[in-house]
Formats: C-alpha cells, sequence, structure tokens
C-alpha cells in the first residue's frame, strides 16, 4: 500500500473501477461486496480529507460501470441513483453509538424540515439488480437497466418473462405515462434449485442469487431468461411526463396505489416513526433475514412525505431523503488453510475445507464441507487461495469462488488422496445409485470416493458393528446402538497389561463377563452415575451372560448371512444369497474375479467391482480370517450355478397379517424362488399377498388392477414348488 494520499487515492480509483467493470459489466464479481463497501468507504475518506484529489471520473462520483454494447442503450429520462449506506459500530456500547449514521441521518431530516421523529417508509433492501418498467397508457413498453444510472441497456424482451412483472396495469385511475422502478431478484429456493441442478449436470453454477438475476437479464435469447426463475418487488415510481410531481403526497401510499395497479411489493414494506422507529424495524427484519424466501442485504429508510424529500434534495449521488442501513455481509473473502478428508459412518469421503475463520452474516465460519472433488477441481481451490464464503439464511456456509487476483506464487492443484486418512486402506471411485429400476440402476452425476477398509477402519467402526450384529446379518441380540458406541469407544478390553476399545467384530467372539463388566462400569463412570452396586463390584450380570449367549449362538451361521453381515456396499441380502449360492463356500467368493462375478444373474458390474475391492483389501481379509479362527461357522454348499427361481424378475408385495407364517419367513420363502420383496405397492407390482387387516395396500392394489394372493394361495404356491 503506497502511503502518498494522491497516489493511494489513484490505486483505489483503478481498483475500483476495475471492481466495477467486472461486477456490472461481466456479472462475475471479483470481491465480495463488504471488500468492496471498505475499499469505497476508505476512496470518500480520502477524497473528504482531500478534496483536492477529487477527480471527475472517480468512481465516488457515479453509480456503476458503462453499458455493454450487446443491447440497446436506454437514457434515463429520471437518472437511477443510488444509496448512501449506513454500517453498524459493532463495538459501540449504546444504540446511539452503534447507530451513530442512521442518528446524523434522521437530526439532519428534523433539523432541515423542523420536525421531530418524522414518518419513513421502510423497507427490505433486495439484493438484486435494480430496473426501470415504463408504462404508457397502462401498457409496458420498455424495460431498462440501471446501468451507469445515466444510461441503462434495453431488457424489455428478456423482463417480460418475469412473471411478476405486469404486462397490463389492473384496475383505473393510472397516469399516461408511468415509470416503476424496483428489483428483479431471483428467490433463494429457485436459486438452490438451479444450482442443484447445474451441479448434476455439470454446468457452471450460480455464486449467489444476485448474479443469477444479473446474468439472466442479460440472456441474448429471452427464452433462456424464462426458464431462470427471476420474480420482481417494486420500490419506486415516478411520473415522467411530470418529473417534478410525486404520485400523491406520501411514499407508502404511492406504493399501496402500485399494488393495486398489480405491482409485487415487498410484504415486509412498511412506515416507521423517528430513529427509534427505524432501529426496531433494522432488528425485526435483521431477525427474519434467514427466513424470508430472498436474500436482503440490509434495509432502506425514506421519508415519507414527497414535499420533504423534494426540499432534502441530493448530494452528489444520492438522495438525502433515503439511506441503506446494511446488515452484516452474506459473503466474506478468507484463506483457505487446508483441505481434510473426513471419512462418514458409511465411508463417505467427505472433503472439509478449513478456513481462517472469518465473520458471514453474523456467525464464525472455519469449517466448510464441500460437496465432492469436482468442486474443488470446477472451481481450482488451492491450499493458500483466497476464497469467498457465503452465508445466507438456513443454507450452510459454501465456497462460491477463488479470488484468482490473491493467489500466492508456487501454489499447486489440489490433489484428492488416494488413501483413507483414518486407515490407509484404498479411496475407490463409486457413483451414487440413484434410483434402481427393473431396467436397471441408474446413477447420479460425479463421483464420490468411498473408503474401501469396511470392518475395520475406525471412522466406519460402529456402523459396521451395528451392521454385522443386525437381526438378518449375525442376529447377535442384544447388541445395539449404545452397547456398540460404548464398545468402540471405552478401552474396556484387556490386552496384556494395557486396555484397548473393540476393534472388530471378531473381538466379539473372544469376550468375557469380566469384560462387559468393565464395560459398564466405564460407561457409567462416563455419564456420572456410578450405582452402589457396581462400586461394591456387584454387577447385575444377567444382561451380560443374555449378551455373550447371544454371541455365542451366532458363531453358527449361513454363509449368507455371513457375506451379508460383511457390509460391503451394495451388498444386500439379496445378492448375499445369489453370492453363496453362486459359490457355495467363501474361499471362492474371496477369489472370485470381475468376469466371474458378473456371469451372475443380478450381479452388475458396479457391485462385482465392489465385492472384488472389498476382498482384495488386506484389513477386510484379516478380520474375516480372525472370525474364522474365532469359530464362526457355516456349512458350505455346492456351488448353484442354476439360472433363475421361478419368481425371478416378479415383484411382490406383503401386506396385513398371514397367520401360518410371519412375514420374514413370507418374505425368505419368495425370495428364494427369485422374486423382490418390496414394501410398497406400485405399477411394477406384479401381485400382493393379503392377510386380514390389509389397508391402504390393497386398496391400491385393487386400484392398480393387480393380482391379489391371499395367504391359502401361498402356501398353495409354495408347496407344489417344493414338492
Ligand atoms: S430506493 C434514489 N429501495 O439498492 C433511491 N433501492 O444503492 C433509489 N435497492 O441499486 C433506490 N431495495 O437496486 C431502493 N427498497 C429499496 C431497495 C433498493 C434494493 C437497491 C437498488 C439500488 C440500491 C441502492
Amino acid at each position: 500500500m503506497s502511503r502518498n494520499p494522491a497516489q493511494r487515492a489513484a490505486e483505489l480509483r483503478a481498483e475500483l473501477a476495475e471492481h466495477n467493470y467486472r461486477y456490472h459489466v461481466l456479472d462475475d464479481a471479483s470481491i465480495p461486496d463488504a471488500d468492496y463497501d471498505a475499499l469505497m468507504c476508505e476512496l470518500v475518506a480520502l477524497e473528504t480529507e482531500h478534496p483536492e484529489l477529487q477527480t471527475e471520473d472517480s468512481p465516488t462520483q457515479r453509480v456503476g460501470a458503462t453499458a455493454s454494447r450487446d443491447f440497446a442503450e436506454v437514457v434515463h429520462d429520471i437518472p437511477m441513483l443510488s444509496l448512501n449506506n449506513a454500517f453498524d459500530d459493532t463495538s459501540a456500547e449504546d444504540d446511539a453509538a452503534r447507530f451513530a449514521t442512521i442518528g446524523d441521518f434522521v437530526r439532519r431530516i428534523e433539523n432541515t424540515l423542523g420536525l421531530s421523529e418524522p414518518e419513513f417508509s421502510v423497507e427490505p433492501k433486495l439484493d438484486g439488480l435494480a430496473i426501470s418498467l415504463r408504462y404508457e397508457n397502462g401498457l409496458f413498453v420498455r424495460g431498462a437497466t440501471r446501468g451507469d444510472g445515466a444510461k441503462g441497456e434495453d431488457v424489455t424482451s428478456n423482463l417480460r418473462t418475469v412473471k411478476t412483472i405486469p404486462l397490463r396495469l389492473r384496475g383505473s385511475g393510472w397516469p399516461a405515462q408511468l415509470e416503476v422502478r424496483g428489483e428483479v431478484y431471483m428467490p433463494r429456493a429457485a436459486f438452490e434449485a438451479y444450482n442443484a441442478k447445474a451441479r448434476e449436470s455439470g454446468e457452471k453454477v450460480l455464486a449467489n442469487p444476485r448474479n443469477g438475476a444479473a446474468g439472466s437479464l442479460r440472456q441474448k435469447d429471452a427464452q433462456e431468461t424464462a426458464k431462470r426463475p427471476l420474480a420482481f418487488y417494486a420500490y419506486a415510481v415516478y411520473l415522467p411526463a411530470t418529473p417534478e410531481q410525486n404520485l400523491g403526497e406520501r411514499h407508502s401510499a404511492a406504493l399501496a396505489q402500485l399494488r393495486d395497479w398489480g405491482f409485487p411489493v415487498a410484504p415486509e414494506a412498511s412506515t416507521a416513526q423517528g430513529f427509534a422507529g427505524l432501529i426496531a424495524y433494522y432488528r425485526r427484519i435483521g431477525e427474519r433475514r434467514d427466513h424470508l424466501p430472498y436474500d436482503i442485504d440490509g434495509v432502506v429508510y425514506k421519508l415519507d412525505d414527497y414535499a420533504g424529500q423534494r426540499t432534502m434534495g441530493f448530494v452528489s449521488r444520492a438522495p438525502r431523503w433515503a439511506i441503506a442501513h446494511k446488515f452484516p455481509a452474506q459473503e466474506q473473502s478468507t484463506e483457505l488453510l487446508d483441505i481434510e478428508i473426513q471419512i462418514g459412518r458409511t465411508g463417505a469421503a467427505t472433503p472439509v475445507a478449513r478456513l481462517r475463520p472469518v465473520q458471514v452474516a453474523g456467525v464464525t465460519v472455519s469449517n466448510v464441507t464441500l460437496h465432492n472433488a469436482d468442486q474443488i477441481a470446477r472451481l481450482d481451490m488451492r491450499l493458500g487461495d483466497w476464497v469467498i464464503v457465503r452465508r445466507a439464511g438456513d443454507v450452510i456456509p459454501e465456497i462460491v469462488k477463488v479470488i484468482p487476483e490473491k493467489r500466492p506464487a508456487g501454489t499447486q492443484p489440489w490433489q484428492f488422496p488416494d488413501r483413507c486418512p483414518v486407515c490407509d486402506a484404498v479411496l475407490v471411485r463409486v457413483q451414487k445409485v440413484k434410483k434402481q429400476t427393473k431396467a436397471g440402476i441408474e446413477y447420479e452425476e460425479g463421483v464420490a470416493l468411498v473408503c474401501s477398509g469396511g470392518l475395520f477402519c475406525p471412522a466406519q467402526r460402529k456402523e459396521a458393528i451395528f451392521h454385522f450384529a443386525a437381526r438378518r446379518a449375525m442376529d447377535i441380540e442384544g447388541l445395539g446402538g449404545e452397547i456398540i458406541d460404548d464398545m468402540v469407544e471405552l478401552p474396556f478390553l484387556r490386552d496384556g497389561e494395557a486396555s484397548r476399545c473393540l476393534r472388530s467384530p471378531a473381538d466379539l467372539y473372544a469376550l468375557r463377563l469380566d469384560d462387559l463388566t468393565e464395560l459398564r462400569r466405564l460407561g457409567q463412570e462416563r455419564s456420572g452415575s456410578v450405582p452402589e452396586t457396581v462400586k461394591k463390584g456387584k454387577v447385575p450380570t444377567r444382561w451380560a451372560e443374555n449378551l455373550l449367549d447371544a454371541i455365542e449362538k451366532s458363531r453358527s451361521t449361513t454363509l449368507e448371512r455371513f457375506l451379508f453381515a460383511l457390509g460391503i456396499r451394495d451388498v444386500g441380502e439379496s445378492t448375499a444369497k445369489a453370492l453363496a449360492r453362486w459359490f457355495g463356500n467363501l474361499d471362492a467368493v474371496m477369489a472370485a474375479t470381475l468376469d466371474e462375478l458378473r456371469a451372475i444373474p443380478d450381479v452388475g458390474p458396479v457391485v462385482a467391482g465392489r465385492i472384488v475391492a472389498f476382498f482384495a483389501e488386506t484389513h477386510n481379509r484379516d478380520v474375516i480370517a480372525a472370525l474364522r479362527a474365532a469359530g464362526v461357522q457355516w456349512p458350505d454348499a455346492e456351488p448353484q450355478r442354476i439360472a433363475q427361481g421361478v419368481l425371478a424378475g416378479k415383484t411382490v408385495v406383503l401386506t396385513g397379517t398371514l397367520e401360518a407364517l410371519s412375514r420374514d419367513e413370507a418374505k425368505e420363502k419368495l425370495e428364494a424362488l427369485g422374486a423382490k420383496v418390496s414394501g410398497s405397492v406400485s405399477k411394477k407390482t406384479d401381485f400382493v399377498v393379503a392377510g386380514p387387516g390389509a389397508g391402504s395396500k390393497l386398496e391400491k392394489a385393487a386400484e392398480l388392477g393387480l393380482e391379489v394372493w391371499d395367504e391359502e394361495r401361498l402356501l398353495g404356491f409354495l408347496a407344489e414348488q417344493s414338492s
């Protein structure tokens, strides 16, 4: 930074001019608004202190940048001016000091007009794009952007696509010529939906709703604009034939009139009395900011009485009768310190950006979850970069872009690691399944990385053990969520001299009563309640004995249950069953190649890949060996490479109460014949088995004209198949 004021002013002018051009002409803001405002404040201060430094082309002397040449030029009969901004002094002790600028603003009006506590029109300050709409004899004839305030761009055909802009006025009594001004904006939900879609199809995402609105209005093809969900709110009105006159006496009444003529006006627009009224409004809207359906960057106070406005007049670029009271910025820049990989309970590897902590809209942000590796590559985020962080509404903070100008020298593109940072197993690229139909599997766009450490990875351990013990897997009764949490977190197992936590399901088979006693003691100690009986060493042992029994019982299982229990990604019960039948023994499954696996009906290339990756991981093989060594066993069988069961490809729904069979038994028997048993009735259902008490599913089946079986028919059919 230069110390010489003249040099610094020139520097600031050049920098602001460049940002202005990027923001207004290219719709590609290079810095967050808050940083821009800070530069502008610095220049205004310098020029106030040294008036001789002010130049005609200083950005303090005008409103925006010049119009681009792509659209016809519109000269604004009444210039589109800007508002002065007021920021809070957050270090201040009381409201008077905190809101000093607002105090000065109100006092100046009171003193000039000789009033006390004047009435203001108070409105949200929408974060979109200012536009001007011309109506002649009640018809919309021309719409323009603000441009530099004197000249804008003719975007009439694009504005016609904005559904909330009236093309013809309602009611009557409107003047022959009318100019209405307001903000075109993109509602938050529409912005999120647009970006979700763009992300999925790999298109450019919008940095924020304001950019979305600006970019959409500047489309050369109005059909494109029409696809973007834009909206409009009116906040000002002029009479071009008699510019010195206003529509009525008061601004709030003019807004009400506009509403009657069919213009949307922000529902939060209201009136308030004097300084205290303004601050109360600021606080009220501030509290609701996160829940509004659109982005706002502050509130606007306007002297309500038009005659008073005329007396107050303007100073250079802004009215003296209005001011924008800004909220803390929703975008801030900060430094990207690191990108770490977090492994979720299902093994999904999620990159998380560690940032130099920064206040964004009143909240300190230091970690931001990134969507996936694609986002890092798309934005070309590198360690040491300055990035723009955005936090708007209830939406979690996001990194919207990198500031290329601030990139330090010598940075390298970031590379996704190829191993799990927790267990060092290979990270495999997987596509998330979007929906699975008879025709095949549909995948989501983009890939996710998943740790293949499965049973061993500490990050996945709880989930893996929970799944292992589940009823349809190893069926260890009594081994549920909380006990597993304790087992994985508390050092209850004696390992020589030391103690340790449960590392893999194989450890379950070595548990003794003492271990469980210790587990209970540690658990109660941690939760702060140690019952007397425990202190005296007398522990209720029934639950522990029952658990040990259940573990013991699970030692004898079936190959398909065991395969399912391993928790191989996308290997559900039916795939586990298919594998068990096809190969007959575990060694054959573990040794199977991709091609061998793909030969099995119902095993597609993706699932085959997951199976091979799982068994290739040493940790997983070790856990399996340990389980077998601990005595977990099942009967092997002859491989059954038969094609398919009689119900292959059929989808069946069970509903109501069955008497001779439990639902699970019926399901198992139907699946053994190749059927898919589903929980909901749809067009794709082949038949429904309904017992007494069947309700909505049976109704739906009747509606769709599906075949319905009673239990007797099911039993008859099953008997026929097994004979
Ligand atoms: S009145 C002469 N009212 O804020 C006063 N402006 O710097 C003209 N804005 O570009 C503006 N909400 O796009 C006014 N309720 C509101 C507003 C509003 C947003 C924007 C407007 C303008 C900027 C003022």
